[in-house]
């Protein structure tokens, strides 16, 4: 027997459909208590290897690996019921072969429940993916500044701010626009290439540092709430100091442990009213 049951997720056609008839919110979550407290608000959510440098302190995205981000992913499936969940494909499980970008993007997606893949990379990984897309991985393509190649580009820096650097950043959204990808992430590059790309390609552009022009933006929730240290990118905006908040509320657990006024006996079992 079927059992057909009403589906309220955002779903990646319908995420598709939005370009040019209204713009697509979405942040990173990696952990239930965020993806719980940001569903009702996106269109998206995404649990990027971000998570490598926002929530294990490391200095890169390198060496989050396949187990850590389904695990990731699956909490926060497990945590929403209207979002579209997309989940970044790690450094080295994917850019080998056609056939280990499958392997891994199957294995993501069969552990956690998310709708689609990210994944960085250029033209070259164009042929990637088509393979994907035509096997039922929703791919949501990222190009500019690609965290994953922080070394090759000497740092995390703006991207395609001469003509042929520009050029070639057209070309490879062009390139997974034609492979099948949903979307196109486009992160630190320059202002009118993003408005460039945003006008030329079918499918909606995603912004992270790139214009306001693109059909949706998306940005580490951490840089948003204050959670992020001292500095935050430039192309985050503070929207609240989470961070103080959090800082208060140790405090006064801290104070009141000291001095004995936490835990009250309202705290404690087994005491006679
Ligand atoms: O890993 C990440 O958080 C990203 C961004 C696009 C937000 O890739």
């Amino acid at each position: 027997m079927s059992v057909h049951t009403d589906l309220k997720r955002i779903s990646v056609p319908q995420l598709m459909a939005c370009k040019g008839q209204r713009k697509i919110a979405s942040l990173t979550a990696y952990t239930a208590p965020f993806a719980r407290l940001l569903d009702d608000y996106l269109d998206m959510i995404l649990i990027g290897d971000s998570t490598a440098m926002v929530g294990y302190g490391l200095p890169n995205t390198l060496s989050i690996t396949v187990d850590q981000m389904a695990a990731h992913a699956a909490a926060v499936v497990r945590s929403t019921q209207k979002a579209c969940i997309i989940v970044d494909m790690p450094f080295g499980s994917y850019q080998e072969s056609t056939q280990q970008a499958f392997a891994n993007a199957a294995k993501v997606l069969a552990a956690s429940g998310a709708d689609g893949i990210k994944m960085e990379g250029g033209a070259v990984m164009a042929d990637t993916t088509r393979f994907l897309v035509e096997r039922g991985v929703p791919v949501l393509a990222h190009v500019g500044l690609m965290p994953q190649y922080v070394h090759t580009m000497g740092g995390f820096k703006a991207q395609g701010m001469t003509d042929e650097a520009a050029e070639r950043i057209l070309h490879d959204a062009l390139a997974h626009e034609q492979a099948g990808a949903f979307g196109v992430v486009l992160e630190g590059v320059a202002e009118a290439l993003a408005r460039r790309i945003t006008k030329t390609l079918k499918i909606p552009t995603i912004g992270i540092g790139a214009s306001p022009d693109c059909d949706g933006q998306i940005l580490v929730t951490e840089d948003i709430l204050g959670l992020s240290g001292a500095r935050i990118p430039k192309f985050a905006r503070q929207f609240a100091d989470v961070g103080a908040v959090i800082r208060g509320a140790v405090e006064q657990y801290a104070n009141g442990v000291r001095d004995g006024s936490f835990p009250g006996l309202e705290n404690c079992f087994g005491v006679k009213k």
